[in-house]
């Protein structure tokens, strides 16, 4: 049953640093700026892709995974990925998140005709922009596709090492779980592993626990992207304790996405109990009508979570985090003093 929230603790809630290492880029595009975008570059976006109130229009996970596929279409140059990183940091350091971590898929850039090197010039533009205006701090994580598979990753991963940037800090996989083994995708993760890239990968989210083992069998992982799914394999669960495994946990999306159908399913205080290091985030949040502020306030709400509890989370997080330890000491610093 879910606990009132009195208002001193709201405050509290508000006012606390927080740290975002689950994010897509292109789902991070509002259907207004999406509308903006599409005006400016001249495209008329699918008009399926909204719901009569305007926001996106999907119903599960393979209608979510195209309608973010239109999305990413009303993007044409280095300049609109820069506009979308700026509204997104501007909206997260409005709930005081000080550090975020965002997924961006080259693919998706390429779709656009939008080259690599473009793309990064501008998500690092907005990027400075953002920490200039808010003082937040905005890190880069590309990421391969998984249903279009292990050569398309290649060609991603290989861009990346050829083409390094010091705010790219690490290499991912977002896309369908059903699509390829992991297994399929090690030499992928092992060039970025090589070329000094930690890596996390999209497990156990819609498929089971399986799928976590042979992510944190097969591939060179510190991280997993939701692992929600562990929850129902004891052994697996110790495997994640032992080889410090951080499951960065997006309540919002696996709710929207009916993964789990109430907060009283889902398992993140069962993982926080065990001892795994969980981070809260928003995932793609103008589809799962959610933020990194409002995933913090609905767990302290719906998991009866303290304000230690929720400071322990941003800590977790950043001590997770890709980030350079210089900048990732400070950070953590600006937690423990708050
Ligand atoms: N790409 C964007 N959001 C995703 C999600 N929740 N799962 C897998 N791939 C994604
Ligand atoms: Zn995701």
């Amino acid at each position: 049953m879910a606990k009132f929230v009195n208002y001193k603790m709201q405050s509290r809630i508000n006012k606390l640093p927080k740290i975002e290492l689950h994010s897509h880029l292109e789902g991070t595009i509002k259907p207004e700026l999406a509308h903006q975008l599409a005006k400016r570059n001249a495209i008329s976006l699918d008009y399926c892709l909204f719901d009569d109130n305007g926001g996106y229009a999907w119903s599960n996970f393979a209608s979510f995974l195209s309608a973010y596929d239109s999305v990413s279409s009303c993007l044409r140059k280095g300049e609109d990925y820069r506009d979308i990183t700026y509204n997104y940091l501007k909206d997260c350091a409005g709930e005081n998140v000080i550090y975020a971590e965002t997924f961006i898929s080259p693919d998706h850039a390429a779709e656009c005709g939008i080259s690599y090197g473009d793309m990064i010039k501008g998500i690092a533009q907005g990027i400075d922009d953002a920490e200039n205006d808010f003082e937040i701090i905005g890190r880069i994580i590309v990421t391969c596709v998984r249903h279009l598979g292990p050569a398309q990753g290649l060609n991603v991963v290989q861009t990346m090492v050829n083409n390094p940037h010091p705010y790219v800090v690490g290499f991912g996989m977002g896309g369908d779980e059903n699509a390829f083994t992991l297994e399929e995708f090690a030499p992928i993760f092992n060039v970025a592993e090589k070329a000094g890239y930690p890596c996390t990968v999209h497990a156990g989210e819609i498929c089971g626990p399986e799928n976590v083992w042979d992510a944190i069998n097969y591939l060179p992982v510190s991280r997993i992207g939701h692992g929600v799914q562990s929850i129902f394999d004891e052994k697996l669960l110790t495997a994640i304790v032992n080889r410090n495994i951080h499951l960065e946990i997006c309540p919002g999306s696996n709710l929207a996405l009916g993964i789990f159908h109430d907060w009283v399913d889902h398992p993140l205080p069962r993982l926080i109990s065990r001892g795994i290091s969980v981070s809260l985030n928003s995932d793609d949040p103008p589809f799962f009508h959610t933020t990194v502020g409002q995933e913090y306030h609905d767990s302290a709400k719906n998991f009866e979570l303290g304000d230690e509890v929720l400071k322990s989370i941003s800590l977790m997080a950043m001590e997770a985090s890709f980030v350079d330890t210089k900048t990732k000491s400070k950070l953590v610093n600006k937690i423990k003093n708050f």
